[in-house]
């Protein structure tokens, strides 16, 4: 999911679901229940973007708020030569850190907006479900961020929630926003596929490739393929036993369906020249 803010699994260690369940964000209700994939187009257009991406032995790799590093450890597959990656979320910064090893992979506390590194010190940058939730200047200096950190010819790639079509009024759109921020307890502002590129041309960036997926986060179909036959049953018993989580869970995925129509998972992969 697309959402996400100052949320963080810090209590999956030391509260059960029902604990909180009823005001904490969604993603992160989702991650205690035990869903490791919170990206809107699920793992299909992760291996997209990451296949656009075409990381190396010879990249160096920056990655924009990890979350449970599910995408970390496909992207340490690649070994590349090195690995940093920018988590605002403290305890997730800690999960990731667990799949890292070696002086060349790390995981910094900070914000993708100011991460401190030094300019043209990366070839691929990327970030997943996190712009979205971001307001329009917030979305701005994230995505000049990474110019910033490219060296000329690096590949930047987003995995994020867009509107369709193109067209979508734009008081529908924030309509949309505010019903979907109010039940998922973060914010919630996705763009159109026209308004992504813009948003990435605006930098400075070339599109280099783009696809889309419908946004079936919570679809029986898309839990069995991201978690897993075993992962999706245990997802499912979870929030069977938690009425208050089972109760926010269908409401999350009330909202998704209503706006079925008018929402779609995205991924862009472009290229600072
Ligand atoms: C919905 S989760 C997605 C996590 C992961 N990218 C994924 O797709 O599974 C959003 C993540 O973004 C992080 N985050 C949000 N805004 C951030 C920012 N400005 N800088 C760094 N991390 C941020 C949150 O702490 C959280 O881990």
């Amino acid at each position: 999911m697309p959402l996400c803010a100052a949320c963080s699994p810090t209590s999956e260690t030391s509260a059960s679901p029902q604990d909180d369940a009823n005001k904490m964000p969604g993603h992160w209700l989702l991650a205690k229940l035990g869903k490791r994939v919170l990206r809107p187009g699920g793992l299909q257009l992760t291996r997209f973007m990451l296949e656009h991406l075409d990381i190396q032995t010879r990249d160096d790799v920056v990655e924009f708020a990890p979350g449970l590093g599910v995408t970390a450890r496909l992207t340490l597959e690649k070994r590349p030569s090195s690995y940093t990656a920018v988590e605002r979320d403290e305890t997730a910064a800690a999960t990731v850190r667990r799949h890292l090893s070696g002086a060349r992979q790390r995981c910094h506390l900070g914000t993708a907006e100011q991460t401190g590194l030094p300019d043209q010190s990366a070839t691929v940058v990327y970030g997943e479900a996190m712009l979205t939730m971001q307001g329009a200047e917030q979305k701005r200096r994230i995505v000049g961020e990474a110019f910033r950190l490219l060296k000329p010819g690096g590949r930047y790639g987003i995995h994020e929630m867009s509107f369709t079509p193109d067209d979508l009024p734009k008081v529908v759109q924030e309509d949309i926003s505010r019903e979907m921020s109010r039940n998922i307890h973060v914010g919630a502002r996705p763009l159109s596929a026209s308004e992504w590129r813009d948003l990435l041309q605006s930098v400075g960036f070339r599109i280099a490739s783009e696809t889309s997926a419908p946004m079936d986060l919570l679809e029986p179909g898309r839990l069995f393929r991201d978690e897993g036959f075993l992962g999706a049953l245990r997802f499912v018993a979870k929030v069977l036993r938690s009425p208050e989580a089972r109760s926010r869970v269908l409401s999350m995925r009330r909202i998704f369906r209503k706006h079925r129509r008018h929402l779609a998972a995205i991924s862009l992969v472009a290229v600072k020249p």
